[in-house]
């Protein structure tokens, strides 16, 4: 076994490749959340944007390092929850980190990890290849705006998202912290500036993320 392979195999090692992606999941949801203020600015903004990132040469490989990141958490994330159950078949939700003990976010990350898991590969299915309405006039520009008020039209989905945002909020509120942990930033000086900024962090994707959600509702699908 070189040492890459069992590094990887390695507990740390598992957990520090669970930390760096999720780290920059955390990144890539502050972006997405930025982004989507353009729909409130109006269809033009949103469709432009939406044009504009996709047009960009190194796209694909952009999409492509997003998804390995996404592929990475997820399957690291899987299998250290099936090591604790295998470890601990019947005790999952009593254990302790580092003699630290639990709390709900903990205990829950592998549910809250499938729920976000499922709702991910939903939102792509919906969304990134959902219908493809083209904005008149505009040679190629996606009406991207157009599906997501249509989609949201349906208030079903809007409870689906508000399910998977509280889910996403309970995994980050523990994951951003657990992140720091993992990667030394453990000094109790920063301890408490470190847990605050993780709930701060996961009540601002939760809330910020359902908020969009909601606004396209009120939207009734533009009239269309
Ligand atoms: C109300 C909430 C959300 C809305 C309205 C929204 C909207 C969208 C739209 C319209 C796209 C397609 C962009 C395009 O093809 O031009 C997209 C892509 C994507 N979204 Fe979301 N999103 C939301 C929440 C989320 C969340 C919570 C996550 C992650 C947990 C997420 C992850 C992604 C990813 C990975 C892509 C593909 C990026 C790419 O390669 O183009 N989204 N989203």
């Amino acid at each position: 076994m070189s040492w890459v392979s069992s590094y990887f195999a390695s507990s740390v090692g598992k957990k520090s490749v669970m930390a760096l992606t999720g780290l920059s999941l955390v990144g890539f949801l502050v972006v997405h959340l930025v982004g989507n203020i353009n729909m409130l600015i109006g269809s033009d903004a949103f469709n432009h944007y939406s044009h504009f990132l996709l047009s960009f040469e190194g796209i694909y490989v952009l999409e492509a390092v997003l998804a390995a990141l996404f592929l990475l958490h997820a399957f690291f994330g899987l299998m250290i929850a099936f090591q604790n159950s295998q470890a601990r078949p019947d005790s999952y939700s009593v254990q302790t980190k580092s003699g630290r003990g639990t709390t709900f976010a903990s205990s829950t990350m592998p549910y809250t990890g499938t729920i976000i898991l499922i709702f991910l590969i939903l939102h792509l299915f919906d969304l990134k290849f959902g219908e493809h309405y083209s904005v008149p006039n505009e040679e190629g520009v996606r009406d991207i705006y157009k599906l997501v008020l249509v989609y949201f039209s349906k208030p079903l989905h809007v409870a689906w998202y508000i399910i998977a945002m509280i889910s996403l909020a309970i995994h980050t509120s523990h994951g951003f912290w657990s992140a720091f942990q993992t990667l030394g930033f453990s000094h109790p000086k920063y301890d408490g500036f470190l847990r605050k900024s993780s709930i701060a962090y996961a009540v601002l994707v939760g809330a910020g993320f359902s908020f969009f959600a909601i606004w396209a509702y009120l939207q009734h699908g533009g009239n269309v």
